[in-house]
């Protein structure tokens, strides 16, 4: 089914997610290798392919929330206390802010070092997200800081919510993880 409903989440939503997922840490190792490379002309279609790649997981986000906001979530587990609810809602919220602010701040890294034109897999244009301040020659520092940090931070939340997704299948053997697993029905 591609909608969700009460009981299971949708063939469409879960594609988001696992899609997402796999692009994510894909990614972050690409950026993590292609920094350590030695600075050579030969590193620039690794910096192209991660930039490319990072502008098509900002465009899946997009689509994701789009998708999101007309195909209401399952029920929770009638047994969750309301604290964990919450606790959850605003794990989701902090990891759906995320997904796109890893990205932005990629895009705007790249906007202020203002190396070379963006283009999209080679083909489309994608216009800089401002441009370098003369009067503050470190902002290209603070925003590849700002990049890393926030990847670290999303590692770090997404960590904490599977190892909730795993403490809701291992200890509570509730169905919330069964249900957002691909090819499967509950
Ligand atoms: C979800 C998407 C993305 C993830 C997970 C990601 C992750 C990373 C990581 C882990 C690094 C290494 C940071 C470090 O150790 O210094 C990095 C570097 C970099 N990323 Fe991304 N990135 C994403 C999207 C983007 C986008 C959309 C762009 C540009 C359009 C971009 C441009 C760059 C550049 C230019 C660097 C090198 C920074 C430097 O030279 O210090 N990234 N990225
Ligand atoms: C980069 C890594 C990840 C991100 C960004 C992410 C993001 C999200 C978001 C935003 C939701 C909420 C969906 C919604 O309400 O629309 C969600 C749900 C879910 N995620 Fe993840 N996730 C990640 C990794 C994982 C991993 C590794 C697992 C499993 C071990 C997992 C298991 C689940 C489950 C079971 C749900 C459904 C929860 C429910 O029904 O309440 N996620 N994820």
């Amino acid at each position: 089914m591609l909608k969700s409903g009460p009981n299971h989440w949708g063939s469409v939503a879960k594609f988001f997610h696992w899609t997402i997922v796999i692009l994510i840490l894909a990614q972050g190792a690409i950026g993590l290798i292609m920094v350590e490379l030695p600075k050579r002309p030969n590193v620039i279609p690794v910096f192209n392919f991660h930039k490319s790649l990072g502008l098509t997981i900002l465009a899946l986000a997009i689509l994701r929330l789009a998708w999101r906001l007309f195909d209401p979530r399952p029920r929770d587990p009638p047994t969750m206390p309301r604290w964990q609810v919450l606790g959850a809602r605003a794990g989701h919220v902090l990891l759906y802010v995320l997904i796109f602010l890893v990205p932005l701040s990629g895009w705007w890294f790249d906007s202020v070092a203002s190396l070379r034109p963006l283009y999209w897999w080679g083909l489309v244009h994608v216009p800089p997200l401002g441009g370098p301040d003369p009067s503050n020659p470190g902002l290209k520092d603070i925003a590849a800081e700002r990049h890393e940090m926030l990847f670290w931070i999303l590692i770090i939340v997404a960590a904490g919510h599977a190892a909730m997704a795993l403490i809701h299948h291992f200890h509570n053997r509730d169905n919330v993880l069964r249900r957002m697993l691909p090819f499967t029905r509950t």
